[in-house]
């Protein structure tokens, strides 16, 4: 058993296969048009419920950052806790769908900042959806957040592209942050991705400059569809960053 408090030394297999296997945003935006998100967890994520209390703190008012939603029903547990939300999520689809699943009224309207993307916002006002690309969120003044909620998000995004990933994520992390990451593990040359194995020395190597990294928790996470895939074992692996 690995000590809780240190990020994990051990390693499974490289990540290297992958390196160069890439997922466009039209085929992200065709996956929700084809209905082909067998990602989106309908109950919300076990993980995170679970290490809730320890996430939050007991602070209120919180900045909360959803990168690459989808339609993750845990944006309304933090908006139901007082906390402010904001997502970015490049298919209208999702986002839509987010908000008539959860009952909630929505304004939504064009951002300037950006050609063609659009801002969607609750009516009560505490979640706000922007549907772009993340890479071109720094377009947008959103501000800074106390916490970040990745998940489907770090093991979404090509592993070209991570460095970029993680530059953004960095620029919008308030002092004092909390930053929660689900990666996973599993035999990357059996499944392409997404989404992608992400090693621990690849999160280090992203944030272990700027942020504290501390192992939580690792749960089994083999469902039918990662045996489809050819999957024997599949875990999911949380850590929480914090400023260093
Ligand atoms: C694996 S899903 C995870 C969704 C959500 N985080 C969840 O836990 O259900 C990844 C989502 O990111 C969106 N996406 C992919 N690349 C993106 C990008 N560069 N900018 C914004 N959204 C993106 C996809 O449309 C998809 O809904």
């Amino acid at each position: 058993m690995a000590d809780a408090t240190s990020l994990r030394v051990k390693e499974l297999p490289s990540a290297e296969v992958q390196k160069n296997h890439v997922l466009t945003l039209e085929e992200w935006q065709d996956r929700w048009v084809t209905r082909n998100i067998g990602f989106h967890q309908e109950q919300g994520n076990r993980l995170l419920k679970k290490h809730l209390d320890t996430f939050l703190k007991g602070q209120s008012g919180l900045r909360v950052f959803f990168p690459l939603c989808g339609k993750a029903v845990e944006m309304k547990w933090f908006a139901d806790r007082g906390h402010t939300v904001v997502g970015v999520e490049i298919s209208e689809i999702a986002i839509r769908e987010f908000f008539t699943e959860q009952n909630l009224l929505y304004t939504e309207k064009p951002l300037t900042e950006i050609a063609g993307a659009k801002v969607f916002k609750s009516s009560s006002g505490n979640i706000s959806v922007y549907c772009c690309s993340l890479f071109d969120l720094p377009r947008v003044n959103i501000g800074k957040f106390d916490r970040i909620w990745d998940r489907g998000s770090l093991v979404a995004i090509n592993p070209s592209d991570h460095d970029r990933y993680a530059d953004v994520i960095l620029s919008l992390l308030n002092k004092g942050f909390h930053y929660l990451v689900a990666i996973l593990s599993y035999d990357p040359t059996k499944h392409a991705g997404p989404p992608f194995y992400v090693p621990d020395t690849e999160l280090k190597r992203l944030f272990g400059t700027k942020c504290s990294i501390q192992f939580l928790e690792e749960a089994d996470a083999l469902e039918e569809r990662h045996k489809a895939w050819g999957l024997d074992y599949i875990f999911e692996k949380l850590y929480l960053l914090t400023e260093k």
